[in-house]
């Protein structure tokens, strides 16, 4: 959908939908009160009816209101206007795309920046709107062949902006949100993909392809060359699989002589657990297992779209884990890249083993800071549900540093404590570290590991197994931490200019 800013007369605008709102206590907003007026009291005898329920983003549609040259007019119920916070301003966004998504529209036209709120400006409105509807209106139906019943979206969207002066302002927000979606979008599509159309070579070649695209740089490693290195744990993950393991490193360069932000992606296109078999039910959703990747390429193609002042690598073992002849088993040792010996308990805990050689391997790069995202823990979805990612890290600053990008994203994150008393529970009385906890804190034992491989590094790891999809019947891939971890760099490009 193409977004937009413009100053609208409300009386004479002819888009297929205006949006409205009301508050508390049959309170109009200015425009509603532009069109109760126009319309003989046509909305305040509509609200008599008590038809709009009180909740937010509770909504009715109106047809031919009459004295205006919309067909029309979508009023929906804002609360408390005074007091609206931010999860009430975006529930009230995603219930209007909800209902819009319906209707045989190709325009709409928003009056909802009518909204003041304390909490989020007006171009953070936009953002958020932006997001939510590309939320709401995404569908994964690559691989429907009925294609019938498949809706037609609107085309524009344009937000009612009374006040020019700051509308350059709101012109900027509108392409970086536009090409956040852009990225959420690539993000989604690759995780929603099954495994069998989303091997570690196809995610190598997708990677490719947006190299080519967006004019980024890349390197993929195959068996041979990942042999060579001696990343020792990718390999012990990969070798009970047919397809050929892959390590992608994409890099995108717009600060010549900064220090990059290495961003890494646990890719594993498919977690059957190995030997260390997970049950039957629900495993087919450990196809997301791959979304930390995914994100990778998300975040990489927004910036380079948005053509960002900063230097950002991205790094993505990709692998499946599966059970065989030839798969790695508990007990086994290997050695990772670093040169630490690891005992495998469980085959299970794969996400950590890649990400370790992956870790050391950023090292090479000099980073700034380095952060992974990952499916790693099902521990953390006990933690934080789907709310918050969970976020580890060995520097306070950096953990501030994205707490604050989650906060003005609203993609957000939940510390957990990487403290000294957590990291006997991953000693090996056979090798250098086990790769499972004995004991509880299981996501922040999986964060201990990690830190194992991180000691030269300003590092913070995101476990995004709650975030990264929606779980049941609905599945889906949900974009995130892209929107997260963008702000996160656009923060950095406005603070080191
Ligand atoms: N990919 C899973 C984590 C996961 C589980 C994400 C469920 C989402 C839902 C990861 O590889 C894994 O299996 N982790 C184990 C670790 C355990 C063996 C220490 C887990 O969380 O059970
Ligand atoms: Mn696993
Ligand atoms: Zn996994």
């Amino acid at each position: 959908m193409q977004y937009s800013i413009d100053s609208i007369d409300l009386i004479k605008q002819t888009s297929d939908c205006l949006i409205v709102s009301t508050f508390q206590g049959k309170r109009l907003s200015q425009s509603a009160q532009l069109l109760d007026k126009h319309s003989q009291g046509y909305i305040h005898k509509i609200l008599d009816k008590g038809d709009l329920i009180e909740e937010c983003g509770k909504s009715i549609l109106l047809y031919n209101v009459p004295g205006i040259s919309a067909s029309r007019v979508l009023l929906v119920y804002c609360g408390e206007e005074s007091n609206l916070s931010v999860i009430d301003f975006r529930k009230i966004i995603s219930c209007m795309a909800c209902a819009l998504k319906a209707l045989q529209i190709d325009e709409i036209t928003s009056f909802l920046t009518d909204i003041s709120m304390k909490a989020c400006d007006l171009d953070k409105q936009i953002r958020q709107s932006i997001e939510l509807i590309e939320d709401c209106f995404y569908c994964f139906d690559e691989l429907k062949t009925d294609k019938k019943n498949k809706i037609s979206l609107p085309k524009r969207f344009i937000f009612n902006f009374p006040n020019s002066r700051e509308s350059t302002k709101a012109t900027e927000t509108i392409k970086q949100a536009t090409a956040i979606t852009h990225g959420i979008k690539l993000t989604k599509d690759l995780a929603n993909l099954p495994a069998n159309l989303c091997t570690p070579s196809i995610m190598a070649e997708q990677a490719k392809k947006l190299a080519n695209d967006t004019g980024l740089t890349i390197n993929i490693l195959d068996e041979a060359a990942i042999k060579k290195e001696g990343m020792g744990g990718l390999l012990a993950v990969t070798q009970g699989s047919e397809a050929p393991v892959k390590f992608v490193i994409l890099e995108y360069q717009g600060a010549l002589g900064q220090q990059p932000v290495v961003l890494v992606g646990k890719g594993v296109t498919f977690d059957s657990g190995g030997i260390c078999l997970k049950p039957a039910a629900g495993m087919e959703e450990m196809k997301y297992d791959m979304s930390g990747a995914a994100s990778v390429m998300g975040i990489l193609k927004v910036i380079a779209e948005l053509k960002l002042p900063i230097h950002v690598v991205g790094i993505m073992p990709l692998t499946e884990n599966l059970p065989s002849g030839t798969a790695v088993k508990p007990g086994d040792v290997i050695k990772t890249l670093s040169g630490l010996n690891v005992e495998v308990i469980n085959t299970d805990a794969e996400g950590r083993l890649i990400l370790a050689d992956a870790l050391t391997y950023s090292e090479r790069f000099n980073p700034d800071v380095v952060i992974d995202m990952a499916t790693l823990t099902g521990a953390i979805i006990v933690a934080l549900g789907a709310v918050a990612t969970g976020m580890m890290s060995n520097s306070m600053e950096l953990a501030l540093e994205i707490e604050k990008a989650g906060q003005q994203s609203q993609d957000r994150v939940w510390p957990l404590p990487l403290w000294d008393e957590y990291q006997p529970q991953i000693d090996s009385n056979v090798a250098d570290i086990s790769n499972v906890g004995m004991g509880g804190g299981k996501s922040i034992t999986a964060a201990c590991f990690l830190s194992r491989f991180t000691k030269k590094l300003n590092w913070a790891h995101l476990d995004i197994a709650g975030t990264a999809w929606k779980s049941g019947p609905e599945k889906t891939a949900t974009g995130r931490p892209v929107s997260l971890i963008v702000q996160f760099l656009l923060n950095r490009c406005k603070n080191k200019k």
